[in-house]
């Protein structure tokens, strides 16, 4: 290929990239699938490694690049980045339009409602549709570049659609936040890491916008909604609204709720409806953002230096409350973790009562210096599990001492560690009756073997009686043995012992979960059921064969080895067999043929009935592996319709060629 042919390529790739891009990410209605868009990725990355020359800052694999920073350059925000004023009530709204009456006489006014984001404010420049600077508010005159960063968020266009990228320079604003969902699942994989993890999506996000290595940035899930562009006049709109949709037109996200509004009492309606709602909008939104629509009222109205005298900030009600600290205890989780967790004088907040609160490990008590008979500030937002957000300090009593974290587990008086870059403490005991309790609680959840019945009371006493001392011990347990329990009567001791015994069929994925492997959750023991079927071939896998897995690492792969290479675990796993707990995955076809075992596919083009999950599936289960590139090791290539260059490859080299109904033959599904 000539450089010219390649600049061609290159800039049509970019543009189909750019388009699924905006299609997958801003408008959340992908057009192909995940492996067609890979493919067009990889091209221009061989494309782009062929001629380094023609690489620029806005190519989509650029997303991720550049190296980890010192320090954040400052940035002087052209126009200053102001708050906003705040109300809290209709009343406190419709005064708001009578300030408006007041200041331009006779003038009517349309307003634009939207919620408002607890994310964080920052500054988007583009040069003629090219992203070229990202910038935090900082204190609103100087920011912080943060341009890497900014880059790897997917819902930020590298470049735009017309005619706003005509523009030689727009500066947009919005606000980068944090998923509630995606928060939430990061905070568990940290959790099973071992890491600390974030009390809200906001620090999550704050955290992850200022990382000094953009590839940090790049594995945490934020996005963005885009609410605002500087001299919008100057680029000749007249209205707020319109710029929104030439906002969206050149391909960036704005919040598909904002509404406009006639009157203010459209507005207020507006506001006590997004507050209604606000639990399922799936980011936290702390109010709502009215704004004069007109962009010549809004530049007569002028603004303080705080904040523009167009626009108002309805605060929803709030989450939060201050109380009492009684008592600070470790809890010591099921992998032996201590997690200190505040007992409060009970409080209202958001709809139910507080009592306890977790103050996740000894960095963040430290760090936000919670004591004995302090009054804290907790926040519950959503679903969220309440935090401490501070303490009250003006109400600290006197003589109150800073926390002492235990030196040793507070159940069993064993030592405990920390490891390196882990944020918990650990007690090393590994038949510490806590942690077992803990272990045995989880193992019976409802996600896991789902063992009803199996609550705290009947786990704390066979505990502490010694007669559950792992996991097999509880399939064992007779009716009479449990109606012997306090506070056990002898049909629920029956219900009991039925519901451990219809556990046995759960099946791999749950009991891989159940069994509390460090790193090993619902969704990677999923991946491992499916991927070894038994927990014959799972035990036997090696380091090699697990971290190739897509989704597990190298550290979740060597959680799990170092598990099965533990004799006492392997026996808990032995002995649950015995007592008939299954051990393989449902549908899984490992005792069938493995007539694929050791052999590599890779698929190309679209085959007329099979998807290429589905290829891969039944490819997987017969044991063999599919990759992306071919070779000459590349046992199969499997061809469909307008394949890319790969079908040419293994003509090139000599692999065999498969259709669908070659392949089908093959795998046994004619
Ligand atoms: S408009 C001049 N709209 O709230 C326009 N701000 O408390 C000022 N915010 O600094 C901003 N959602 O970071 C606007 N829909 C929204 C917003 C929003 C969140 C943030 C923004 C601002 C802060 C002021």
């Amino acid at each position: 290929m000539t450089r010219a042919e390649a600049a061609r390529r290159i800039a049509d790739l970019r543009e189909q990239i750019h388009h699924h891009d905006s299609l997958y990410y801003v408008e959340a209605r992908p057009e192909v699938s995940d492996a067609e868009y890979d493919t067009l990725v990889r091209e221009l990355g061989r494309l782009e490694a062929e001629f380094p020359d023609l690489v620029t800052p806005d190519s989509p694999t650029q997303r991720v690049s550049g190296q980890p920073v010192e320090a954040f350059r400052p940035v002087e925000h052209r126009v200053p980045m102001l708050s906003l004023d705040n109300t809290a009530t209709p009343a406190d709204l419709r005064e708001f339009a009578a300030r408006l009456a007041r200041a331009l006489p006779g003038a009517t006014f349309t307003f634009v409602c939207e919620p408002k984001i607890d994310g964080l404010g920052v500054a988007l420049l583009y040069e003629r549709g090219r992203f070229v600077r990202g910038a935090t508010r900082g204190d609103g005159r100087v920011g912080e570049e943060i341009t890497q960063n900014l880059r790897t968020i997917r819902s930020i266009p590298l470049t735009l659609r017309s005619p706003l990228a005509q523009a030689p320079q727009l500066e947009v604003r919005g606000e980068v936040f944090m998923p509630r969902a995606d928060f939430e699942q990061l905070n568990r994989a940290l959790e099973e890491a071992g890491e600390g993890t974030f009390a809200n999506p906001r620090n999550a996000a704050a955290g992850a916008v200022r990382q000094k290595d953009p590839a940090v940035t790049a594995r945490r899930p934020l996005d963005i909604f885009l609410y605002h562009v500087s001299e919008a006049r100057e680029l000749g709109f007249t209205t707020y609204w319109e710029t929104l949709e030439a906002l969206r037109v050149a391909g960036f996200k704005t919040n598909p709720r904002t509404e406009r509004c006639a009157t203010i009492d459209a507005v207020i309606d507006y506001c006590g409806r997004l507050e209604a709602e606000r639990d399922g909008l799936g980011y936290d939104a702390d109010g709502a953002v009215i704004k004069v629509d007109s962009l010549e009222q809004q530049w007569r109205l002028g603004s303080t230096t705080h904040h523009p005298r167009w626009a108002i900030a309805f605060k929803f009600a709030a989450r939060q409350a201050t109380t009492g600290v009684q008592a600070i205890e470790v809890n010591v989780g099921k992998t032996g973790a201590l997690t200190p967790v505040a007992k409060l004088t009970p409080v209202p907040l958001a709809g139910v009562v507080i009592s306890n609160v977790s103050l996740h490990n000894e960095d963040e008590i430290r760090k936000k210096d919670v004591r004995v008979g302090d009054t804290v500030l907790i926040e519950r937002a959503g679903d969220v599990i309440p935090y401490v957000v501070q303490v009250v300090l003006a109400k600290r009593p006197p003589g109150s001492q800073p926390f002492v974290f235990p030196d040793r587990c507070p159940a069993c008086g064993h030592s405990t560690a920390r490891l390196p870059g882990e944020a918990y403490w650990r007690c090393l005991n590994t038949a510490c009756p806590a942690q077992l309790k803990e272990r045995l609680r989880h193992f019976g959840s409802r996600r896991a073997m789902d063992i009803e019945h199996l609550g705290e009371a009947v786990i704390d006493q066979l505990v502490d009686k010694k007669r559950v001392k792992d996991f097999a011990d509880i399939y064992t347990l007779t009716v009479d043995e449990v109606a012997g329990l306090e506070r056990f009567a002898e049909k629920s001791a029956e219900n009991l012992v039925a519901a451990i015994q219809g556990s046995k069929t759960r099946g791999l994925a749950r009991l891989l979960n159940a069994l509390g492997i460090r790193m090993v959750g619902e969704r990677v023991a999923e991946l491992l059921a499916n991927q070894f079927g038994s927990m014959e071939r799972l035990e036997q896998a090696s380091l090699d064969e697990l971290s190739e897995i897509r989704g597990i690492g190298p550290q979740i792969a060597q959680s799990v080895r170092r598990f099965f290479d533990d004799e006492t675990n392997r026996d808990v796993i032995r002995r649950l067999a015995e007592v008939g707990v299954e051990m393989t995955q449902p549908g899984f076809m490992a005792e069938g043929p493995r007539s694929l075992d050791g052999k590599t596919f890779v698929l190309t083009g679209t085959l007329p009935s099979l998807t290429r999950d589905a290829a891969r599936e039944l490819i997987e289960r017969l044991g063999g592996r599919v990759t992306s590139s071919v070779t000459k090791k590349t046992d199969y290539v499997v061809v469909g319709e307008s394949p890319g260059s790969k079908a040419a490859d293994a003509r090139r080299l000599g692999v065999t060629i498969l259709d669908e109904s070659a392949f089908r033959a093959l795998v046994g599904k004619e």
